[in-house]
């Protein structure tokens, strides 16, 4: 009796347990990168007539190939990425995926934009969906560099 009463706790532990993953699979929640791209300290840039004008020796990830740093500010509507994909060669990009909205990161290795959640939503380097639960483009945003300075319009 004690043996058939363990079983059925046991039976029910498990389905408690794969009841919450698949909720979690389903509403793709999580998962977060543990190496999500720095903030960009506001000392760093200015917001200014639709633009974001951005020092960028002043920011460390954007020094390095590979490196991307994210401008998050309250008066902006998005959080806003920054990849270094070359030698000064850079890609400006809304870091939330479309989806549901989750941090986007740079993955210099693969050279995309990916989802950190579950759905795995890939981008190329120019925004254009490619696979996983990507319901369309990233934003892309136009730049200009001058100098030292990068002017990113915000539309
Ligand atoms: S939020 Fe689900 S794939 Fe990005």
């Amino acid at each position: 009796m004690i043996l058939k009463n363990k079983n059925i706790y046991v039976v029910f532990l498990n389905a408690v347990f794969l009841l919450a993953i698949t909720i979690f699979a389903v509403n793709c929640e999580s998962l977060m990168f543990v190496n999500q791209a720095p903030e960009i300290s506001q000392d760093c840039y200015v917001l200014q007539d639709n633009k974001l004008v951005i020092n960028i020796d002043a920011v460390e990830a954007l020094q390095k190939t590979g490196g991307s740093a994210i401008v998050v500010d309250s008066k902006l509507d998005k959080k806003i990425l920054i990849a270094c994909t070359g030698n000064n060669t850079f890609r400006v990009v809304s870091s939330h995926c479309t989806h549901r909205e989750k941090a986007i990161r740079y993955n210099h290795a693969s050279g995309i934009f990916e989802c950190s959640s579950l759905g795995r939503a890939k981008y190329d380097l120019n925004g254009k969906a490619k696979s996983g639960l990507a319901e369309g483009d990233l934003l892309v945003y136009n730049f200009t560099i001058n100098q030292n300075k990068m002017t990113v319009s915000l539309f």
